[in-house]
C-alpha cells in the first residue's frame, strides 16, 4: 500500500511521526506492507517552492492508496498573499482529490469524560458523527478581498453557494451512516436567514421522505445546535452540515471529549481518501514534543478501515489507544494528577508496543 505523507507545519511533523510508528506496527502485526511518499504542503511548501500545494504533492496523493495529513499554517505565513496561504494548500488538495465528505466522529470515553468541561454525566457516553460537506459552500464560493467599492468604501465578500447535486451526495452519506448507527440525522443550517440553507433543508427532507423513511430526521439552526451540543451532546447521532458550520461545530464538539487532540477525521470522495486530525498546527506548542498525537493515530485507524480494507487492524489500533489510556498515560492536554505524563513520541511508542503485543 502506498501512503502519501503530508506532515505540513507546526505540530504536524511531530504527530505524523508518532502515527507512522503506529501504522508500521500495524503493518508488521497484520502482515501488510506500506510504502511512504513524503511530500510538502502548506507553509513548508511555500518556503521550499513558493506555493502551498506543489504539483508533485497532488500527483503523489492521487497515486497513493491513502493520504495522511498533519496540519498546515502558522504565524510565519499569516501575511502571505491570500491565494497562496498555507490553508489554500489544504483546500486545494481536498478539491483536487474530490473529497466532498468529511467524517468527524466524537466519542467521550470513560477515560476522558472527567476532563470534559461539561459535567461528567452529561459528557460520558456521547457518541456522534459530524458529516461535514468539504468541497463547497463559502470556502469555495467567489471571494473578493478587501477593496474600495464605487462609493470609495472598503468592502470584501465571500459567497455561500451550493448546488443540488452537492447537497444530495453529502446528505446521502449522512443517511447511510445513520443507518449503520442509531438511525438519526440532525441537519444543521441557518434556514431562517440563508437561501442556500433553505434549499439544503428542502433537499434533505425530500431525500428522507423518498429514500430514508426509516431514518429519523430533525433540523436545527446552527446557533441552537451550538447550544444543544453543550447542553445535551447525547441527543446527537449523525450531524449533517455544510462546510463552515461543520468546521466550527467540530471544534466545539471536540472539547466535550476532553481535548481537540483526540478528534480524527476521514475526508472521502470518489478517489483517494485523506485522513487528518481536526485540529491545526498548534503554533503555541509546536516543537516541544507535547502535542497529543492520538487524533492522528485514530485518523490512521479510519484510514485502515475506509481506504486500506484492514478492519481488524483498525479495531486493534483503537483498542491499543484505549489500553494506553487505561494504563494512565497522557499527553499534557489530558493530564491530571495521579496520571502519567508522557510526550508525543512516548505515547505513540506506547500505542505501537500495545499493538504489537
Ligand atoms: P489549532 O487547532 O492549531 O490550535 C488550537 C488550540 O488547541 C491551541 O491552544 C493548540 O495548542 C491546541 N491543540 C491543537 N491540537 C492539539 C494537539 N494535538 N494536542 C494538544 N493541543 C492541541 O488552531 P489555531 O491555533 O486556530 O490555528 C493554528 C494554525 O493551524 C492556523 O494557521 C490555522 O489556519 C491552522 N489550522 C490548520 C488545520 C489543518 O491543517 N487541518 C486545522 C485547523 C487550523
Ligand atoms: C479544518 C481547518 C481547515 C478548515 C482550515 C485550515 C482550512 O480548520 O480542517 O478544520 O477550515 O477546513
Ligand atoms: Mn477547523
Amino acid at each position: 500500500m502506498k501512503i502519501c505523507l503530508l506532515p505540513g507545519d507546526g505540530i504536524g511533523v511531530e504527530i505524523v511521526d508518532a502515527a507512522v510508528e503506529v501504522l508500521d506496527a500495524a503493518a508488521k502485526k497484520y502482515g501488510f506492507e506500506i510504502e511512504y511518499d513524503k511530500q510538502l504542503i502548506g507553509g513548508c511548501a511555500i518556503d521550499a517552492t513558493g506555493v502551498p500545494l506543489p504539483e508533485a504533492t497532488i500527483a503523489s496523493a492521487k497515486a497513493a492508496d491513502a493520504v495522511l495529513l498533519g496540519a498546515v499554517g502558522g504565524p510565519k505565513w499569516d501575511n502571505v498573499a491570500p491565494d497562496i496561504r498555507p490553508e489554500k494548500g489544504l483546500l486545494g488538495i481536498r478539491k483536487a482529490l474530490g473529497l466532498y465528505c468529511n467524517l468527524r466522529p466524537m466519542t467521550v470515553s470513560k477515560f476522558t469524560a472527567h476532563l470534559s468541561p461539561l459535567k461528567t454525566e452529561r459528557a460520558e457516553g456521547a457518541d456522534l458523527l459530524i458529516v461535514r460537506e468539504l468541497t463547497g459552500g463559502i470556502y469555495f464560493g467567489e471571494h473578493n478581498e478587501a477593496h474600495l467599492n464605487a462609493d470609495g468604501v472598503e468592502e470584501a465578500s465571500d459567497v455561500e453557494l451550493y448546488t443540488r447535486p452537492e447537497v444530495e451526495r453529502i446528505a446521502r452519506f449522512a443517511f447511510e451512516a445513520a443507518k449503520k448507527r442509531r438511525g438519526k440525522v440532525t441537519s444543521v443550517d441557518k434556514a431562517n436567514v440563508l437561501g442556500s440553507s433553505r434549499m439544503w433543508r428542502k433537499i434533505v427532507a425530500e431525500m428522507q421522505a423518498k429514500d430514508y423513511p426509516e431514518v429519523e430526521l430533525n433540523n436545527f439552526y446552527v446557533d441552537n445546535c451550538a447550544m444543544q451540543l453543550v447542553l445535551n451532546p447525547k441527543q446527537f447521532d449523525v450531524i449533517l452540515t455544510n462546510n463552515i458550520f461543520g468546521d466550527i461545530l467540530s471544534d466545539e464538539a471536540s472539547t466535550i471529549a476532553g481535548s481537540i487532540g483526540l478528534l480524527p477525521s476521514a475526508s472521502l470522495g470518489d478517489g483517494t481518501g485523506m485522513y487528518e486530525p481536526i485540529h491545526g498546527s498548534a503554533p503555541d506548542i509546536a516543537g516541544q514534543g507535547i502535542a497529543n498525537p492520538l487524533a492522528t493515530i485514530l485518523s490512521v485507524a479510519m484510514m485502515l478501515r475506509y481506504s486500506l480494507n484492514q478492519n481488524e487492524a483498525a479495531d486493534a489500533m483503537e483498542a491499543a489507544v484505549d489500553a494506553v489510556m487505561e494504563q494512565g498515560y497522557r499527553t499534557p492536554d489530558l493530564y491530571a494528577e495521579g496520571l502519567k505524563k508522557v510526550s508525543t513520541s512516548e505515547i505513540g511508542h506506547l500505542v505501537a508496543q500495545e499493538l504489537l503485543k
